[in-house]
């Protein structure tokens, strides 16, 4: 048996609206070769507004709101639970804002990736847009890497590039920015799940 001959389960983690979650979706709902499908969305945020999506999309989701430090522990391990059930076999971070534990990570002991709105390894953290234009960059962008036990670190698997347009706020630029990290994201998932080892690099 080839590792192509079943589609990889994919959960997806968010905290928020999730659009990067809704196109890796959508790519995987669209493309009949894909070689990934959604399987579960989980979020530590009950009200996330991408969980409506998903449920739309009647994809399962685990969602559990984190409230007090040790309820950081009980999500980590009601999640391990769901994805085993689910026989996950990749996780995509997506807008996730909670960092997840060396432990969980060691647990999962699959792929982790993660999308971050910088060119990593520059403005790993919050703010990333305003920290960028504070430095003066002429360039910004985005990148998807796998994940380690160090946040923001981990092999580059692609990054997208946007010039920074003068005069422009922190608000504009990441407007700018998510269209590009949404096509990031369906790319390197695809080339990722493929075992292709191809690297995405885009230029806008
Ligand atoms: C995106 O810029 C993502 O890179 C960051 O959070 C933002 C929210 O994205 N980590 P989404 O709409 O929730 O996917």
């Amino acid at each position: 048996m080839t590792s192509f001959d079943r589609k990889k389960n994919v959960a997806i983690f968010i905290s928020g609206k999730g659009s990067n979650m809704m196109a890796l979706i959508n790519d995987m709902k669209n493309e009949k070769e894909h070689p990934g499908q959604p399987k579960l969305v989980v979020s530590n945020n009950t009200k996330a507004a991408g969980l409506v999506f998903a449920e739309k999309n009647s994809i399962e989701t685990f969602a559990f709101n984190i409230e007090k430090i040790e309820d950081n522990l009980i999500f980590e391990e009601k999640t391990l639970q769901v994805l085993k059930e689910k026989n996950i076999d990749i996780i995509c971070l997506a807008g996730f804002m909670k960092i997840l534990s060396e432990k969980f990570i060691k647990s999962f002991s699959k792929p982790i990736l993660n999308i971050h709105p910088s060119l990593l390894p520059s403005f790993k953290g919050l703010n990333t847009h305003q920290r960028a234009l504070k430095a003066g960059c002429l360039i910004h962008g985005a990148t998807v890497h796998q994940i380690t036990n160090k946040v923001d670190e981990g092999p580059i698997l692609g990054q997208t590039l946007i010039d920074i347009t003068k005069n422009s706020d922190a608000k504009q630029l990441e407007a700018k920015l998510l269209p590009h990290e949404h096509l990031l994201y369906k790319k390197v998932l695809r080339e990722f799940l493929k075992e292709s080892g191809k690297k995405i690099l885009t230029i806008n």
